[in-house]
């Protein structure tokens, strides 16, 4: 009797050790971009996006086995202009299936910058876990010198594997810095530090450890309402871009196309130049939800400056981009066409 108590204790104790040993178990999947790109020379600075597999991006970084469990899969490659509705929903409910159904701790999604903060915002959304999802890429192709992808991914490692990661929503990982997806935007066509959040970073990731200063405001993640598990389809929104004598024929194109919703990326506070205004009342009269957004990059576009939202029921989009005003746009319409409801949207997440 004493030796099966005393089995049955260094069992236990071995299950135990074993368990806080173990090392989080990471999942990358990868979408191509920059960080899986490749150069003719390593000085060149022409590329093509998306021609890495993701086994070849993670041998590149095997520092990445010392602090987890890693494995990938390749959902797609292409240069993130060429990523879409498709490829985002396939994306959300993969990482859906592999937080909450096959146990991993984090994933990792390797993406270009160009449409980073999009895909950021949608899966900050439409993903339902508060475990750690970042995005990372690269502004130097995998062949470049001084290549910047390797040490993204590590760190985009890292901060998934870093307890204090659990619960900020989905965050960008890009050259140290930890932005969150609502706030993301990149700033600048080459630099390697293009990443800015339009309110700051929620952090910073610094010799292998997480740093969180601030913490989102929004509803984001296990707080969202927002599920694509039924979708295999979104609603059609366009965005028109604003300036002095602007053309109407865009919007006007949107209309014909019976897309379901139309953002502005209006001069100044969402402002329409008068041609493209009288366009947009008429698409609001005809059933067509119009969003204002700005395309100036900081600030907010505020409900009933110089246009009367009120009045003509559009929605203002507050602190979102254009491109993100879309995504959220795109999303709300699968639940109402109600633009006090989806103005709510617009305050809330
Ligand atoms: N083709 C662009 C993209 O995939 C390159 C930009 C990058 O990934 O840094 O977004």
């Amino acid at each position: 009797m004493r030796n099966l108590r005393f089995t049955m204790l260094v069992f236990v104790a071995l299950v135990i050790s074993i368990t806080l040993c173990a090392k989080p178990k990471i999942r990358i999947i990868a979408t191509g971009g920059t960080i899986a790109g490749v150069a003719a020379s390593s000085s060149s600075s022409a590329y093509t996006a998306g021609q890495v597999g993701i086994q070849t991006l993670i041998d590149a970084v095997p520092q990445v086995k010392d602090l987890a469990e890693v494995s990938g899969e390749q959902l797609v490659n292409i240069g993130s202009q060429d990523m879409n509705d498709q490829v985002w929903l396939k994306l959300a409910k993969r990482v859906n299936q592999l937080l909450n159904a096959e146990g991993y701790d984090g994933v990792l999604i390797t993406h270009g910058t160009d449409t980073m903060e999009e895909t950021a915002y949608f899966l900050s959304l439409t993903v339902h876990s508060d475990k750690p999802v970042i995005l990372v890429g690269s502004m130097r192709p995998s062949t470049a010198i001084s290549a910047d992808g390797p040490a993204n991914l590590y760190n985009g490692v890292a901060a998934l594997c870093d307890p204090t990661s659990k619960g900020h929503g989905v965050m960008a990982c890009m050259n140290n810095m930890l932005i969150d997806a609502k706030s993301l935007y990149k700033s600048h066509t080459t630099d390697c530090a293009t990443f800015k959040g339009t309110y700051g970073q929620i952090g910073y990731v610094y010799n292998g450890k997480a740093y969180y200063t601030s913490e989102p405001t929004y509803r984001h993640t296990t707080r969202s309402e927002f599920n694509v598990d039924n979708l295999d389809k979104l609603p059609q929104v366009g965005i028109v871009y604003g300036y002095a004598n602007a053309s109407a024929l865009p919007m006007q194109a949107f209309v014909n196309a019976k897309f379901d919703g139309i953002v502005l990326a209006g001069v100044g506070d969402g402002n329409f130049y008068k041609d493209v205004f009288d366009v947009a009342l008429k698409a609001r009269n005809s059933g067509i939800q119009i969003v204002r957004s700005s395309r100036v990059p900081t600030g907010p576009t505020c409900l009933n400056g110089e246009v009367d939202d009120s009045k003509y029921h559009f929605v203002a989009a507050l602190n979102l981009n254009p491109q993100k005003a879309r995504v959220l746009l795109q999303l709300a319409l699968t639940k109402t066409h109600d633009w006090q409801q989806i103005q709510k949207y617009f305050q809330e997440y």
